[in-house]
């Protein structure tokens, strides 16, 4: 069985996400969608929570899993004999970022393949943390993330 991992923060998730994990989940048999504490980011939402929210929006695509993991990326992979990790691209700047990822990931794990997937050009613009300004400004949510989870994440923004 082919599968592999769609790594991220996704603090919240949003639409560019969920368009890499409906195209990625054509690719394989199954997709496992695992949400992981990124150090550099202050989150807002609690990873469990993220988890939820990633699941509401999924529900419907019968080959997507969702996980939280509270460690580093290879390791649950190793853990589970994984070895494709999937990565969507937006723009020149995510690239150097994200390349250096990679070459760690494959440093502490060498059978580990990074494949990157282009973002649809609808959403290259757009990032969790751009949602996140719009949300605590009162701005419109839609077309952002998924209508499914606007309200959470006004509500997580209002209550913080
Ligand atoms: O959505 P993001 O914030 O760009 O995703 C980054 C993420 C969460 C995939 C990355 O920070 C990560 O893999 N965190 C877990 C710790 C780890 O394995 N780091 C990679 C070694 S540099």
């Amino acid at each position: 069985m082919r599968v592999a991992v769609y790594p991220g923060s996704f603090d919240p998730i949003t639409e560019g996400h969920l368009d890499i994990i409906k195209r990625a989940s054509k690719m394989f048999d199954e997709l496992v969608v695992l949400v992981l504490i990124n150090p550099e980011k202050k989150g807002l939402f609690d990873i469990e929570e993220r988890k939820v929210l990633i699941e509401k929006v999924t529900k419907n695509i019968p080959n997507v899993k969702v996980k939280a993991f509270h460690g580093l990326l290879v390791n649950y992979m190793k853990e589970r004999e994984l070895n494709v990790i999937i990565k969507g691209l937006r723009a020149v700047t995510d690239f150097e970022y994200e390349f250096q990822m990679a070459l760690m990931n494959r440093k502490l794990s060498p059978t580990i393949e990074t494949v990157f997937m282009m973002t649809s050009a609808q959403y290259s613009y757009l990032s969790s943390s751009s949602v996140k300004q719009v949300a605590k400004f009162g701005g419109d949510l839609n077309d952002l993330v998924p209508k499914e989870i606007i309200d959470d994440v006004v509500n997580k923004i209002l209550n913080k």
